[in-house]
């Protein structure tokens, strides 16, 4: 049976230069190939609004929709290292409504730890996390809840002074104990800098080689159809899949090849004949 990381399995993979792979995860049956196909770690990340809801951003994923979705994937991956995603709203209005939520998310949700966005600003909030108990993962560069902020979903830290802005932000996180950190949609160069620099496991999606990678699930299956970033790799396209069983299904029935005699249950022998219909 697959033994679940710690974050001293983890700390240990970055010391030995060992790449972690994780992706995200909103749902039982994603979440169970993924355990039984060897992924280190999940993330039920608050990209379920668009990969699920249908949204057009993170802002409006609440708390109780990210536990909804992160129980189903503790059920289904029991041994691997479960991150939740804290939403918009569930940290930036206090410590206290920050670690209440964080606390929710290991009660209810049973997750190994949280993650939350941004640098500097959230450094009290990722201590006091850290204080509980808990452990935090920070998120740096491109940050969607705040992509109105940062002039829409791009990349970030492409000149020096901006890139000290991420480099600052990443030491302030490991400074305020979290345990690893995630960076996204920066310039390897800016990576690099933050991964050889900081002692803790450093993650990339969108921001070149580190310590690890994580993609979103519905990118890399070739799933999710509104637009693909620039740094997805796809695998497959399962969408085409999709479509081609939908198709024959919506045929099969209609052309009268579903069910077949295989399909169905047939009454036992001797019964039918007792039916009568008046
Ligand atoms: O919510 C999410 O899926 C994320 C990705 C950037 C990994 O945070």
């Amino acid at each position: 049976m697959k033994k679940k990381l710690t974050r001293f399995d983890l700390q240990k993979m970055k010391d030995d230069g060992q790449k972690a792979v994780w992706i995200t995860a909103y749902d039982y049956v994603t979440a169970q190939l993924a355990e039984e196909t060897g992924m280190d770690m999940l993330l039920v990340g608050d990209s379920l609004g668009m990969a699920v809801y249908g949204y057009s951003g993170t802002v409006p994923v609440t708390m109780d929709q990210c536990i909804y979705h992160t129980e189903a994937v503790r059920r289904a991956a029991p041994n691997t290292f479960i991150i939740g995603d804290m939403p918009f709203g569930s940290y930036q209005t206090g410590v206290s409504d920050a670690c209440k939520n964080a606390v929710r998310f290991h009660k209810e949700a049973g997750v190994d730890c949280i993650k939350l966005e941004g640098g500097i600003r959230v450094a009290q909030v990722i201590q006091a996390i850290s204080d509980g108990g808990m452990l935090v993962m920070g998120h740096v560069g491109l940050t969607p809840q705040s992509a109105g902020a940062q002039g829409g979903f791009r990349a970030q830290g492409r000149t020096a002074d901006s890139a000290k802005v991420i480099i600052d932000d990443a030491r302030a996180v490991y400074e305020s104990g979290a345990f690893a950190l995630l960076v996204e949609g920066v310039p390897p160069e800016v990576t690099r800098l933050i991964c050889e620099t900081l002692p803790i496991p450093v993650y990339g999606i969108g921001a070149g080689d580190c310590d690890g990678q994580v993609m979103i699930c519905s990118d890399i299956l070739g799933l999710f159809q509104a637009f693909t970033p620039k740094f997805v790799k796809r695998y497959g396209n399962i969408a085409d899949e999709y479509r081609r069983i939908f198709t024959a299904y919506i045929d099969d029935v209609r052309n009268g090849g579903f069910p077949g005699e295989e399909h169905v249950y047939r009454m036992i022998d001797g019964e039918a004949a007792k039916l009568s219909v008046k």
